[in-house]
């Protein structure tokens, strides 16, 4: 037994991810926590989410997690590199930079980004596409009106198709030829976004990061062993109500218990006072 993989989100949003990781790492074990007593994250100070974060990070690896992914775009962009900073001897994963990894290989460099205000105001994923390819352009949009949508369990409704529109016909009329669903909530959407963007590529940036765990647990010699008995603990700050629902759902399997914490009793934020906040430099 290595230990489970700590994977956060501020809501549901992290189980595409989840699932992600369960569908190709099916002797692994999850421990998943969403912070419903702070969802959404996207309109929040940068700084903030930060301490939320770092909190996040600090309670899991309490928890006994042997690694951490925030599966979560909001965090990554402000909380990556003080939490690596912060917990050096816990290998932590972020989606960004697996996520523009993945839109660079599709070879279009034409790129939209999907993501929310706080992401796009961090510039994170400009940055680290620029970096892969200096070449590419790229069109970061601001979707606020999405998570509140998928964490009432409105996804599939005429009002999301609407508001999918709204955001990625402007994208596709400028000539973006691949969107990046820059927030883990996104995926929920993905039929209505394909239906606005036809031809386009949609990256999932689960599916590379997924990949990098798998290099990361491997390299460490920590990839759990086939037929190890596997243990799934979903974890809420707030409500717990989408989360055995649509959990069950996307991970194809029955969540029967959601255990609740809270905030200032159970764990923190943490503030750390090296951290070079991206979006404010
Ligand atoms: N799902 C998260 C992300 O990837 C946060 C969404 C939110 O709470 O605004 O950024």
């Amino acid at each position: 037994m290595t230990g489970p993989i700590g994977v956060f989100d501020s809501g549901l949003g992290g189980l595409t991810v989840a699932a992600e990781i369960l569908r190709n790492l099916p002797d692994e074990s999850i421990i998943y926590l969403a912070d419903t007593a702070h969802v959404p994250y996207g309109e929040r100070p940068l700084a903030e989410i930060e301490g939320f974060a770092l909190g996040i990070t600090q309670y899991l690896i309490n928890r006994g997690a042997k690694v951490v992914v925030m599966a979560c775009n909001m965090s990554t962009a402000v909380a990556l590199e003080s939490a690596q900073e912060t917990f050096p001897d816990v290998p932590i994963l972020g989606v960004i930079e697996p996520g523009s990894r993945a839109a660079v290989m599709t070879g279009n460099n034409a790129i939209g980004v999907l993501a929310t205000t706080g992401t796009v105001k961090s510039g994170a994923y400009r940055r680290a596409i620029k970096q892969l390819n200096p070449g590419a352009v790229v069109w970061e949009q601001p979707c606020s009106a999405f998570v509140p949508l998928i964490e009432s369990g409105r996804a599939e409704s005429e009002e999301a198709e609407a508001a999918v529109r709204k955001y990625v016909e402007p994208l596709i009329a400028n000539g973006a030829n691949t969107l990046i669903l820059g927030c883990t909530h996104y995926p929920f959407l993905r039929p209505a976004i394909e239906k606005a963007a036809p031809g386009a590529s949609i990256v999932d940036p689960a599916e590379e990061t997924t990949s990098e765990l798998r290099k990361i647990l491997s390299e460490r010699g920590i990839l759990a062993e086939p037929g190890e008995v596997t243990e799934h603990q979903f974890i809420a700050s707030g409500t717990t109500d989408g989360i055995a629902k649509l959990g069950s759902r996307f991970l194809g399997r029955n969540i029967e218990r959601v255990d609740i914490i809270e905030w200032g009793v159970d764990l923190e934020p943490v503030r750390n006072s090296k951290c070079r906040m991206n979006a404010e430099r």
